[in-house]
């Protein structure tokens, strides 16, 4: 039985007195098969696998789409009862932030200005902020995060070891639909001619990592190139950047790069990446 919760006392009476390990998998709920790919992760090194559904605002800037976010929990509570999930902390908004939004935060330093940071000013200091107080709230040993969102990865992995949070931090694949699309609680509000147009994220980015051994130049022209060619999506940005600085690659690198791109499409902006391996033509 997946045990719910939505307060903090609550979390910590359910989460005293087990034993094991303890994992944590972070959403904001609308559960899909990535998410699940990230329990079923957790559930086989994990005794405790601890889920938590929380829509944080911080995280949004006015006019983005907190107000539209699908809430499912009821869904949500069967897909965590199906991956054996022992404990869900779906917390209300003033349960999270009792004093109203904190005063104090944490900030994310550079890596969190550059590409999503620089489209979404501030969302990483939200994101970093409730992952935090999330980590201390479920004490986990082992927090699970989805490559899919490659830069809060990097983030929340620099946030851990920068200030020595006792939490090991594992990254898990991207899961994609069979047509290449990578899932996304944000999928649900494509139309039919939107969700086709999308798949041109995954082919540009499938189309640069084919021409990976080429070198940069060739990388960032092939996925241009696929981009351009459908007029439906409206690009944000196409960056090939090095894995943990985030800077743009040098022409000639070679070695592993992160190829992210950001678009959108009608109403709906997505992201996606793929990790690739440069130059050994
Ligand atoms: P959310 O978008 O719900 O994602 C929760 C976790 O699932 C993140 O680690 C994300 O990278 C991972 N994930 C989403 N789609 C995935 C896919 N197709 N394949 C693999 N993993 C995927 O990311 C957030 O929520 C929030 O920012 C959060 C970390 C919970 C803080 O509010």
């Amino acid at each position: 039985m997946t045990q719910l919760v939505h307060t903090r006392a609550d979390l910590h009476a359910a989460r005293a007195g087990r034993d094991g390990e303890v994992g944590v998998v972070m959403t904001m709920g609308a559960l899909h098969d990535g998410h699940r790919e990230l329990i079923a992760v957790a559930r086989k090194r994990c005794a405790v696998v601890v889920v938590t559904v929380f829509l944080n605002p911080l995280q949004f800037a006015p006019g983005e789409d907190l107000s539209r976010y699908p809430k499912t929990l009821a869904e949500d509570m069967v897909l965590c009862e199906q991956e054996g999930v022992d404990l869900v902390f779906a917390p209300s908004v003033e349960e999270v932030y009792p004093a109203g939004p904190p005063q104090v935060r944490v900030h994310a330093g550079p890596l969190g200005d550059v590409l999503e940071g620089a489209s979404r000013p501030g969302h990483f200091d939200g994101v970093l902020t409730v992952v935090a107080k999330l980590l201390h709230l479920t004490a986990p040993d082992v927090a699970y995060f989805g490559q899919k969102d490659a830069q809060q990865l990097l983030l929340i992995a620099r946030m851990a070891g920068d200030l020595n949070f006792p939490v090991d931090v594992v990254a898990v694949p991207t899961v994609r639909a069979d047509d290449g699309l990578a899932l996304s609680s944000r999928n649900t509000y494509l139309t039919v001619e939107d969700r086709a147009a999308a798949l041109a994220l995954s082919r540009a980015l499938f189309a640069g990592e084919a021409a990976a051994t080429h070198g940069p130049g060739a990388v960032r022209r092939s996925a241009q190139a696929v981009l351009d060619a459908e007029p439906a999506v409206r690009p944000d940005y196409l960056a090939l950047v090095d894995p943990s600085t985030l800077a743009e690659v040098a022409d000639g690198a070679t070695g592993p790069a992160l190829l992210a791109v950001a678009a959108r499409v009608g109403t709906t902006r997505l992201i996606d990446n793929v990790m690739l391996t440069l130059g050994g033509a």
